[in-house]
């Protein structure tokens, strides 16, 4: 039996001091959650983050990672920093990184090893747009960001990790896929999985869905058989997010 994860992400919001004050709101409305819960913020916010929900089911995780260890990387966070810092996760190949950064399959899957190899669970990123949902390229644009993100990645690994499925054309814009869409992909995920490795690790892995989650739709996106929880933005800088994450 998978747990639930229901993590945010808090994209480019919060500055330290709202993070903090933030977490005191959240910390009560998250604390009878049965799911994993994760917060996942901007890396000036890590800090003061994990020390506000110190002692609390809550954990913390990155935006991004750079897949360099260390060096002239100017304006890169290390996956040694996410951890020192006292991150458990990281987010990886988000639809936005990918879009406005040029963040390609073979980074994201460079990215994922870095994480793995150092101890953090990634959240992996894949999803369609508009456009390659129209055109009837769903499944396969998703099967392609599965392959090549997880190229090289042992099984056993795989079976820790975090897949979350983002349709792009349900970010941000309060159009969420229907329930059957989610579970169809979420499901596709999965099958994709067992093809690559076998059912046991496909069984294992956790696969969220993400895009426009809110307290109102949360429970029975999660009540599906291949969703694990959700990956929320805008519901999770509010109280919503205590109703998503014991949905
Ligand atoms: P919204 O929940 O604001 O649609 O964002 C989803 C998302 O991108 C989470 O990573």
């Amino acid at each position: 039996m998978r747990k639930k994860i229901v993590a945010g992400n808090w994209k480019m919001n919060m500055t330290p001091s709202q993070a903090v004050a933030l977490c005191e709101t959240l910390k009560p409305l998250v604390a009878g959650s049965e799911a994993d819960v994760v917060f996942c913020v901007p890396a000036i916010d890590i800090v003061p983050v994990v020390e506000a929900v110190k002692g609390t089911n809550i954990e913390v995780g990155g935006e991004n990672l750079y897949f360099e260890d260390k060096g002239a990387y100017t304006g890169e966070i290390s996956a040694d920093m996410l951890l020192d810092a006292g991150c458990k996760y990281v987010i990886i190949g988000h639809s936005e990184r990918r879009d406005y950064f040029k963040e390609t399959d073979e980074i994201v899957n460079k990215k994922v090893k870095k994480a793995i190899e150092k101890g953090l669970t990634p959240i992996m990123c894949c999803g369609e747009s508009l456009e390659q949902r129209e055109q009837g390229i769903t499944l396969d644009w998703i099967r392609m960001q599965i392959k090549i993100g997880l190229q090289g990645v042992d099984a056993a690994d795989v079976a820790k990790m975090v897949i979350a499925y983002e349709p792009i054309w349900a970010i941000g814009t309060g159009v969420t896929a229907t329930t059957e869409q989610a579970q169809e992909v979420c499901g596709a995920i999965r099958q994709c999985i067992a093809e690559i490795y076998c059912q046991d690790t496909a069984d294992a892995v956790r696969i969220q869905y993400g895009g426009s989650v809110n307290a109102g739709n949360a429970a029975e996106l999660f009540s599906q058989p291949d969703i694990d929880g959700g990956l929320v933005g805008g519901a999770s800088l509010k109280a919503d997010f205590g109703v998503i994450a014991n949905a």
